[in-house]
């Protein structure tokens, strides 16, 4: 795993590392059943490397500093802030489209036409059940530009090429260095394909995706699943008040 991260987020990289003197006290007292929990936060078979993006100057600058680490392989790019909840997981259903056609795929959902500007909106035409070939692709275009409601969300594979695609951008929306613009360039030299994954979505970019996440996920976890009629009430009041005002916009 790579993770491109910026100033002041050194909490991710502790949080992946071994908690060397947190598992040794948890021995001496024999509290096996933590220190399980403690050693299973990285999977043995995974190492991490991090690279520090110096300046926030867009999403497809975040991925070009990760291309050295990368190499020559295809790769898939996860936007940590959308959490997707998916039986089987979004990426699983993803690798399994790349592996079918061979050829980038991007994750995208269903917008409403007024969400457009907070998304890459792709162009295109359906190919197979959830599976269409694109066009083109737009970065948070305005609702009567985009070329259709189906918006890209924080997950891609994509093949290496996209880095010479990368290098050769210029500033696009926001001013920043887009990853949208780089696959818009890419489209002109291989097929890149939009899947429409099948889960739920949780945008934690913002407080109130962050917090129905939190307890959506609370109420599924087995250790926090509600037991009783008490509980059940409380959890449900935080969750509806957490998803009433959303809705009722
Ligand atoms: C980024 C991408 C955008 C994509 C979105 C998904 O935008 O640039 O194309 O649709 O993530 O979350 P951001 O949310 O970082 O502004």
């Amino acid at each position: 795993m790579i993770f491109v991260t910026g100033r002041s987020k050194r909490a991710i990289e502790d949080h992946f590392d071994k908690a060397f003197e947190l598992e040794v006290e948890l021995e001496a007292k024999n509290k096996q059943a933590l220190l399980d929990v403690v050693r299973s936060i990285k999977p043995a078979n995974v190492e991490c490397f991090y690279v520090r993006q110096p300046e926030a100057l867009g999403l497809g600058h975040a991925v070009l500093c990760a291309a050295k680490l990368v190499g020559d392989a295809p790769f898939a790019i996860m936007l940590a802030d959308d959490l997707i909840d998916g039986h089987p997981p979004v990426m699983k259903q993803m690798v399994d489209t790349f592996n079918h056609y061979n050829c980038s795929v991007l994750g995208v959902e269903e917008i409403a036409p007024e969400q457009s500007r907070s998304y890459g909106v792709v162009d295109g035409r359906e190919w197979d059940e959830g599976v269409i070939k694109m066009s083109g692709i737009v970065e948070k275009p305005a609702p009567e530009d985009a070329p259709s409601n189906l918006g890209v969300v924080g997950r891609y594979i994509l093949t290496p090429r996209i880095f010479d695609h990368l290098r050769q951008l210029k500033p696009g929306a926001g001013g920043e260095f887009q990853l949208t613009d780089a696959i818009q360039s890419l489209l002109g030299q291989e097929q890149v394909l939009a899947y429409r994954y099948q889960g739920t979505r949780y945008d934690c970019g913002n407080k109130l995706g962050y917090l129905k996440a939190t307890v959506e996920y609370a109420l599924k976890h087995p250790k926090s699943a509600p037991t009783s009629a008490a509980t059940w009430s409380s959890v449900t009041i935080i969750w509806l008040t957490a998803w009433l005002p959303d809705k009722a916009a």
